[in-house]
């Protein structure tokens, strides 16, 4: 295979919003600037989400004014209502992210409605971005399993998808949020989802509790997914995916998908020394 995959960068939103330290917004900043050195297309660098819910995020405004900005690189936010839509634009975003749920008890674990609520609240929010000229991505949750309910139908994932790109998505995130998908299930959930919608809309977002995110991601591939999520030096995870007590479960290492993409012949256009030195200052985030 000798191709152009992407590593969407995940690490400073879905790596530093599990972290049981409150991470200063310099510290933040410092990973964002060293990662948009990489090489990136796209880097999510903060969550406009209610701080009460994830005060990890709070400072995503003073991350966003803080960074160094470079050209190319878009800086996305998530967002999860019309106020995070607005805070997000006043941070100068470059494009949004809204994020649903393929299953009811994440859903209202994550964001506190069903996920039908979820789908018409993300409604006003793809309008307002299409006014503002602001671009909008999509995540579905939990796309083979629920911490909460168990086995996601396919279907399900599906429809969810279908539903995030008719209001104006340019790109799907498939997430197993959880990291219990394996390479079966994820064929199986992306077969469904493939009926109806095109592959180049599709994103892959494994978190790799179980190991076997690479496996996913290659599987993902056979199946035409060219876009990837990662988090630097495996960061992170969803607080409000885990019972409480249980561990986090954490994304798969940016540099891991980098060097297994490499050996599959497959280009990221990323610096692998960069990846390293900012997989070195994620570890050490962690560790402080
Ligand atoms: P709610 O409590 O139902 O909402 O939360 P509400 O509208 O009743 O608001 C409650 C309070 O929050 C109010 O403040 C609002 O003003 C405030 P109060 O009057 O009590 O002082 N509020 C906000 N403040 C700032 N920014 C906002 C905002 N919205 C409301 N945007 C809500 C609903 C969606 C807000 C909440 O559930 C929430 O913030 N959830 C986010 C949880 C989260 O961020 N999870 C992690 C990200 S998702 C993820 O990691 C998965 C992903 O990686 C993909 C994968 O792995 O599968 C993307
Ligand atoms: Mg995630």
């Amino acid at each position: 295979m000798s191709e152009f995959v992407e590593i969407f960068e995940v690490g400073p939103r879905d790596g530093l919003q599990n972290e049981a330290r409150m991470i200063p917004a310099a510290e933040k900043i410092a990973l964002v600037d060293l990662l948009s050195g990489a090489g990136f297309r796209r880097i999510e660098v903060a969550s406009f989400v209610s701080p009460k819910w994830v005060p990890q995020m709070a400072d995503g405004a003073d991350v966003l004014a803080g960074i160094t900005r470079v050209p190319g690189v878009s800086y996305a936010a998530l967002t999860p209502n019309m106020r995070g839509f607005e805070r997000a634009i006043e941070a100068g975003v470059d494009e949004i992210a809204i994020f649903g749920s393929a299953s009811e008890g994440f859903s209202q674990a994550n964001i506190n409605c069903s996920i039908s609520e979820s789908l018409e609240r993300f409604l006003p929010v793809c309008d307002a971005a299409k006014a503002a000229n602001i671009k909008v991505r999509g995540y579905v949750s939990c796309v083979t399993d629920c911490p909460y309910d168990g086995p996601t139908a396919p279907k399900m994932v599906a429809d969810v998808t279908g539903r995030l790109l008719a209001m104006g998505c340019y790109e799907v995130s498939l997430g197993d949020t959880i990291g219990q998908g394996t390479p079966e299930t994820i064929a199986t959930m992306l077969d469904a989802v493939l009926q109806t919608t095109d592959p180049a809309q599709l994103a892959g977002h494994y978190h790799d509790t179980n190991g076997l995110a690479l496996k996913n991601i290659s599987v993902s591939l056979e199946k035409g997914l060219r876009v990837f999520d990662a988090a630097i030096g495996g960061l992170g995870g969803c607080p409000y995916a885990q019972k409480p007590g249980e561990r986090a479960p954490g994304n798969v290492a940016t540099e891991r998908v980098h060097d297994h993409l490499a050996g599959l012949g497959v280009s990221t256009g990323l610096d692998r020394q960069v990846l390293e030195k900012a997989a070195e200052m994620a570890r050490e985030m962690r560790a402080e």
